[in-house]
């Protein structure tokens, strides 16, 4: 039986990775999983994010899901290395997979920077986890990384105030502080999925040499060459273009901020996913 790609986000922010997937790969069916009862991540334990992430992915396998993205940056800097190497290899069906949205951003860096100097805006989790200075010094070792943690963007965006004049304000002032640890950065990693909603406030905060480096076509472009390389994975996929959202929190409410990142109307049905 074939059967959608499970996409999994803390909240709205893989809705922006979903989109880019969708645009590029609109021929099969999705499930999207919002955890927004309990978002933020960004700011808790390893060992929660690792416990909520792995419910998260046990959620949609129990759905059918043979493919899962990790479309949230904590969960793939926190769970998704302890998820395949601990968990799929023990579990009923070992083929299943989990991608995570690190590493075919990472991939992409090449060409970007001419200084060599990379700054990673993330929350406290990614940032902490160092995720993104590793995986660039695997494939890039000459690159300067500097991370910076922004803990108020994901809200700022999780409570619709993304286009807000308040939002200004700490927009301002990580970027500032990202600036003064290392005034040679050329390019700038979005290393959170919800950040591209602050983007033109970080764009009209930023000096203009600085490009900016978003996820959602990055992963879409590295999730259409997984699958080529992958038959035996594509061939389990449904393909109807359809999409299912799933949330922990009220729907209504869930539908409403949705729909702001997807452009569309969003029909949502409110799961449980903790034991
Ligand atoms: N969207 C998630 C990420 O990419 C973070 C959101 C959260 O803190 O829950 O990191």
């Amino acid at each position: 039986m074939r059967s959608p790609i499970g996409i999994f986000d803390s909240g709205y922010g893989g809705l922006t990775i979903l989109s880019a997937i969708r645009k590029q790969l609109p021929q099969y069916d999705y499930i999207y999983l919002g955890d927004n009862a309990r978002a933020p991540y960004g700011t808790r334990s390893f060992e929660v994010i690792n416990d909520f992430t792995l419910q998260a992915v046990e959620y949609l396998f129990a759905e059918g899901c043979p493919l899962v993205i990790l479309a949230c940056n904590t969960a793939s800097a926190k769970a998704l290395r302890e998820i395949q190497q601990h968990y799929l290899p023990f579990s009923q069906d070992p083929s299943r997979r989990v991608l995570g949205v690190i590493r075919p951003t990472v991939e992409a860096i090449e060409g970007f920077t001419e200084t060599g100097h990379i700054g990673v805006v993330a929350t406290p989790g990614t940032i902490s986890s160092h995720s993104y200075e590793h995986e660039i010094a695997k494939l890039f070792p000459d690159v300067q990384v500097t991370g910076q943690a922004c803990p108020m963007w994901v809200p700022l965006v999780e409570y619709g105030e993304s286009q807000s004049p308040g939002a200004d304000y700490f927009v301002r002032q990580y970027l500032e502080q990202l600036l003064a640890q290392d005034g040679d950065i050329d390019t700038l990693i979005l290393a959170c999925t919800h950040y591209p909603l602050l983007r033109p406030k970080i764009e009209a905060a930023l000096p203009e040499h600085i490009k900016i480096i978003s996820q959602g076509e990055l992963v879409a472009a590295s999730l259409e060459d997984y699958l080529q390389r992958h038959p035996e994975m594509e061939q389990r996929l449904s393909q109807g273009g359809g999409i299912s959202y799933r949330t922990t929190e009220c729907p209504e409410k869930f539908a409403e901020l949705a729909s702001i990142f997807t452009g569309t109307e969003v029909d949502a049905v409110r799961v449980r996913i903790a034991p």
